[in-house]
């Protein structure tokens, strides 16, 4: 079955149930991992509803992407609490390990950043959320090792690309990997080294 019978069968199930848009919405997503336009297109064509009514809908609710969404979601959480316990240094920890910022995905569609509003764990501020997981009472200096498992367990690309290159010591290459990738690239490894430091590989670009 096409993606777009899928879509059509999800439009159908939901139809006339109550709250229907929204949750037609969150079923299209799980099934393209986001909301592109020719999708809202398709739900409001068939809704037999206004496109702009549609992404109105997409564009209230923060957890609709409109852009394509990495693997692991990071929420921080930016409630009063967690604010107060020092959430933004949290979030900046995250943005200078990830070099990514608020919206945005990893060039290697690992990781995407989100900021929130309280999560309902204010006793363990301040917080975040790595897909369904919670973590709490950090500091900046816990990003790297929070962030690490997710890093350790992704695939490595089967052979890497001039773009992954900047991200390979995100993927977890040994060094004599990266030895290996120099000789193929032709590239000689820069002079800095990988952003979360404690795995010291040199990065190639
Ligand atoms: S303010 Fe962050 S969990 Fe409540």
């Amino acid at each position: 079955m096409s993606i777009e019978m899928e879509l059509d069968e999800i439009i159908e199930r939901y139809k006339k149930q109550e709250g229907m848009l929204i949750r037609i919405l969150q079923k299209s997503q799980e099934l393209y991992g986001y909301l592109p336009l020719e999708v809202q297109a398709r739900i409001s064509e068939k809704l037999n509803m206004p496109i702009s009514t549609v992404n109105g809908v997409v564009s209230f609710y923060s957890l609709f992407s409109q852009e394509p969404r990495g693997k692991n979601k990071i929420s921080v959480c930016l409630g009063t609490a967690c604010y107060v316990k020092g959430a933004q240094e949290i979030l900046s920890a995250i943005k200078e390990e990830l070099q990514l910022d608020v919206g945005e995905t990893t060039l290697d569609k690992l990781f995407t950043l989100n900021a929130t509003r309280c999560i309902g764990a204010c006793g363990l501020a301040p917080v975040i959320t790595i897909n369904d997981e919670v973590y709490g009472r950090l500091t900046p200096a816990d990003i790297p090792s929070v962030l690490y498992p997710y890093i350790k367990t992704h695939k490595k690309p089967a052979i890497p690309t001039a773009q992954l290159l900047m991200q390979i010591c995100h993927t977890g290459y040994n060094n004599n990997e990266i030895i290996k990738l120099q000789k193929a690239s032709g590239k000689v490894p820069a002079a800095f080294w990988c952003s979360l430091n404690f795995c010291a590989l040199p990065v190639l670009i």
